[in-house]
């Protein structure tokens, strides 16, 4: 196996209605909903950064832009706190200042789904291997989730997509996997189906917002084709490539929240304010009084 290419990129699709949040994301993008005090897209990008990848494409849409604004210098904001010597404010300031340069957004005038949502970046991409992170979803991992994956990559050389079992009866909400060879950590994708029925599911085994993907699904996102839900469907073209290229689904270690739901954001919460010793003693004792 010839080296793989190095992992810089990544891109962050942010386009979608955030329906589910009503009327909270009538002004403002689900992305910046804060898990504790950090937005969304904050967590993605940190587990992205600590996968050694540089460059961020954000795939955006109206009512997006507080999404670039946060990651601006707030000269203001910055001047005053120095000003004020508020030196712990400045410092929490810090994960969002990005490199000049190192982040592009680009408009997805419609959002016709994620596989268009990719497509949109294909400039950005040009001929590199690249991550995909969907902000809803957070993982709670020793070893960041993105970083387990990029091992997975740099050891297989292909594609490769954190899975995750799923019930059964939920197989209608995912991208599920039809299963090759599986040494219980790696399994070797041999097909894959957007949102099957559970009677349908060739397994229940879930892809989650977490992807490295080679160059080669692009050409097949160009068809825009529409599949389930009438959208373009980046579970489609991903199958497509099953057999050009090795294609492994990788059993992450981690817990994931599905925060594009209430209950996965509200149950993120309480598990990543369980986690920060400044919140954890008071929070544990607020929830006795309610259960
Ligand atoms: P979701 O399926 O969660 O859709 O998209 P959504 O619109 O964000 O939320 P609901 O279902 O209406 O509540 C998964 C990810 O794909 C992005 C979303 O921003 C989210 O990160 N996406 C989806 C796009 O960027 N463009 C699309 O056309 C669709």
């Amino acid at each position: 196996m010839s080296r793989p290419k190095p992992l810089r990129k990544a891109v962050l699709p942010v386009a979608g209605l955030g329906t589910r949040f009503l009327p909270a994301t009538k002004a403002m993008p689900k992305e910046m909903l804060t898990v504790v005090d950090r937005p969304l897209i904050q967590y993605a990008i940190d587990e992205a950064r600590a996968a050694g990848i540089e460059e961020f494409c954000l795939i955006t849409g109206r009512g997006k832009d507080s999404l670039i604004d946060y990651f601006d210098i707030a000269y203001e904001l910055e001047s005053t706190l120095r000003e004020r010597n508020k030196t712990d404010a400045l410092k929490a300031l810090e994960p969002s200042s990005i490199e000049a340069g190192s982040l592009v957004a680009v408009r997805q005038q419609e959002p016709l789904g994620l596989g268009h949502a990719i497509w949109c970046a294909r400039s950005f991409i040009g001929d590199d291997p690249f991550a995909i992170l969907l902000p809803d979803d957070i993982v709670k991992s020793g070893v960041p989730c993105m970083k387990q994956l990029a091992d997975a990559y740099y050891q297989t050389g292909g594609s490769v997509v954190a899975v995750t079992e799923v019930p059964r009866a939920h197989t209608n909400r995912y991208g599920i996997l039809k299963t090759g060879k599986d040494d219980g950590r790696l399994v070797e994708v041999q097909g894959l189906v957007e949102k099957p029925k559970p009677e349908d599911a060739p397994s229940n085994l879930s892809v989650i917002g977490r992807y490295i993907l080679t160059a080669d699904v692009m050409k097949y996102l160009a068809k825009l084709e529409k599949g389930a839900g009438g959208e373009v469907q980046l579970t489609d073209a991903m199958a497509k490539t099953i057999g050009e290229a090795p294609f492994h689904g990788l059993r992450y270690e981690g817990e994931r929240f599905d925060c594009g739901n209430k209950i996965g954001f509200l149950e993120a919460q309480i598990a990543f304010s369980l986690d920060r010793p400044d919140l954890a003693g008071e929070v544990k004792e607020f929830l006795k009084k309610y259960s």
